[in-house]
């Protein structure tokens, strides 16, 4: 395995081995819809390890997020783990997994696998064996509730699935709590012997060579040990791009999540990361305010995530005056000495392309490529992959299997790699296939996008090498434009040293016209330009939905 960073692509890179992750681009591949390397319908470790010359070369990536290929029963795309050791067979085995991480070091990828410490399925031996019965050894490493005082589920906690987070279980006379499907037990890791075996997990894994990890739900390791209940929602969950079952909304999740003391199961996992050299460790984390997102980069010595996620710019309206308003809170709130991440699209959200349109989805790719923080990409974003509605009958996301669920296998059809059969993603029959491919991607797969240069994938492969070459895109400060004149367009300039980018966006349909200073060459821009150079004045004028990344001329001679 790798420690120092190997050039990518050839392109030039300043960031040191510890924190490579710094100017780090990370694809979040969606194993099973990815690319099916043995037939059987299903994406998998052979068919990502076939795909690494399009990450690497193609489109220019650092490091790939995997998804879940520990052994599992997939009612929830393997976030419902049975065995942590194990290589889940539909995905490969040991030996495709550490073909993946050689042909990736090779090519100078990293490969962040999911840890998964907050729940198991219930198919793994540790909860058959704490379900066994009450004076079971592990009985403790899950949480067991008596019915409440009046009969019943012990408190009000809704689960993110739906209905209560509490499960009757008749042979021990005991409920169960699972903040997600009734087959995902939460662990209990106020029990020290579950802990250290969730660490030991994590240390297998870095182990084995992978590069660091995103960590599922981190803001839930830890509930109320009194068990309060939440109180109500003053009103429902309003959030349309959040998927999740109705039922959640109901209430304020203060008491089932975000106790004080997860901070210190994110230390530990921290210092078992540490134990080996420029791993990073990535934390899911959901919407909150800013102040609080900072608090799970550890205390004043940043002993806790490296990264941990900033949901909030997800769910924010797509207006310049809230994403200006958002990104400065984020950029306020980060602790001195780190550094964020982001992303625009997620494997349970609605697609960037369906939730602001394709020309739009244009303009945030520019956004998400440009600000200072480490990219997230989600697979098929760089296409324009859009929602695509799937038949009941052919769903696999068993959160959409109770009474009012939201599926959320929209966003997660097969990536389109031609116009062949199966759009290049699986030789199986199309009955067999994980998810049906997109309706539109006969026109719509990498094959076509690669040919014509106005297509969304040719916009990330250049917004990424110019990214790649850029000091100022990589790691430089950033600083917005005060006042553009325009409500419409939001514009800010990245700066490392002598070397200056200015970056507009204009987030609207129709042409817009802002006084900022642009004298430079364009880099990249989503509109129709004959001319790269931009000559003075105080005006910069913009198309339709256009973005434009500029090299500002500042001078200076290199
Ligand atoms: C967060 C994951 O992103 C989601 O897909 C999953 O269903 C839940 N955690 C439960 O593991
Ligand atoms: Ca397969």
């Amino acid at each position: 395995m790798t420690s120092a960073r190997q050039p990518t692509n050839g392109h030039p890179t300043n960031a040191t081995a510890a924190a490579w992750w710094r100017d780090a681009v990370i694809y979040e591949c969606h194993l099973p819809s990815f690319r099916d390397g043995n037939g059987d319908g299903i994406g998998d470790l052979e068919g990502l390890t076939a795909s690494l010359d399009y990450l690497a070369s193609t489109l220019g990536i650092d490091a790939i997020w995997t998804g879940p290929f520990y052994r599992s029963p997939l009612l929830d795309q393997g976030f419902d783990v049975s065995d942590y050791y194990e290589v889940e067979p539909t995905f490969g085995s040991m030996a495709t997994f550490d073909r993946l991480l050689s042909e990736a070091h090779r090519r100078g990828l990293r490969i962040l696998v999911d840890y998964i410490p907050n729940h198991t399925s219930d198919a793994h031996p540790w909860f058959v064996e704490s379900r066994s019965a009450r004076a079971s050894a592990r009985r403790d490493w899950y949480v067991w509730r008596d019915p409440g005082p009046e009969g019943g589920v012990p408190n009000n906690w809704t689960s993110e699935a739906g209905g209560s987070v509490w499960e009757w279980d008749e042979q021990t006379g005991q409920y169960y709590l699972h903040s997600h499907l009734a087959e995902q037990p939460d662990l209990n890791l106020r029990c020290p012997e579950a802990l250290e075996a969730m660490l030991d997990v994590l240390r297998f894994w870095l182990g084995r060579g992978a590069d660091g990890v995103r960590i599922d739900v981190a803001h839930m390791l830890m509930k109320d040990p009194d068990f309060r209940d939440n109180p109500v929602a003053p009103s429902g969950n309003d959030n349309a791009y959040d998927l999740q079952h109705p039922d959640f909304g109901t209430q304020l999740h203060v008491h089932d999540r975000r106790h004080r003391d997860t901070h210190d199961v994110l230390a530990r996992i921290r210092a078992v990361a540490d134990e080996f050299p420029d791993r990073v460790t990535i934390a899911e984390i959901e919407a909150m305010s800013w102040e609080d997102w900072a608090t799970y980069y550890g205390g004043g010595a940043l002993d806790g995530m490296h990264l941990p996620f900033p949901f909030r710019l997800l769910e924010t309206p797509w207006r310049a005056d809230t994403l200006r308003s958002e990104l400065e809170g984020l950029y306020s709130a980060l602790p001195r000495g780190a550094w964020p991440i982001t992303a625009l699209g997620n494997h349970d959200r609605v697609r960037l392309a369906s939730r602001l349109g394709a020309q739009q989805a244009r303009v945030a790719a520019v956004l998400l490529l440009t600000i200072a923080a480490t990219p997230c990409l989600l697979y098929g974003d760089e296409l324009g992959m859009v929602d695509q509605p799937v038949p009941l009958e052919r769903q696999r996301d068993y959160f959409a299997r109770s009474t009012g669920g939201v599926t959320r296998d929209p966003t997660r059809t097969p990536m389109p790699w031609n116009d062949g059969a199966n759009a290049g993603f699986s030789t199986a029959a199309e009955p067999d296939l994980w998810l049906p491919v997109a309706a539109n991607a006969a026109a719509r797969n990498v094959e076509a996008q690669l040919r014509d240069p106005e297509s969304s994938l040719s916009l990330y492969r250049s917004l990424l090498r110019t990214r790649s070459s850029s000091p100022a895109l990589r790691g430089g400060e950033l600083a917005f434009v005060g006042e553009t004149g325009d409500p419409d367009v939001l514009a800010y300039e990245r700066r490392a040293g002598h070397h200056r980018v200015l970056v507009a966006l204009n987030l609207t349909a129709d042409p817009a016209h802002v006084r900022v200073p642009a004298s430079g060459s364009v880099l990249v821009t989503t509109g129709r330009r004959t001319d790269s150079s931009l000559v003075g004045g105080e005006d910069l004028r913009l198309q339709a939905d256009e973005a434009i990344v500029i090299d500002l001329e500042t001078g200076a001679t290199t």
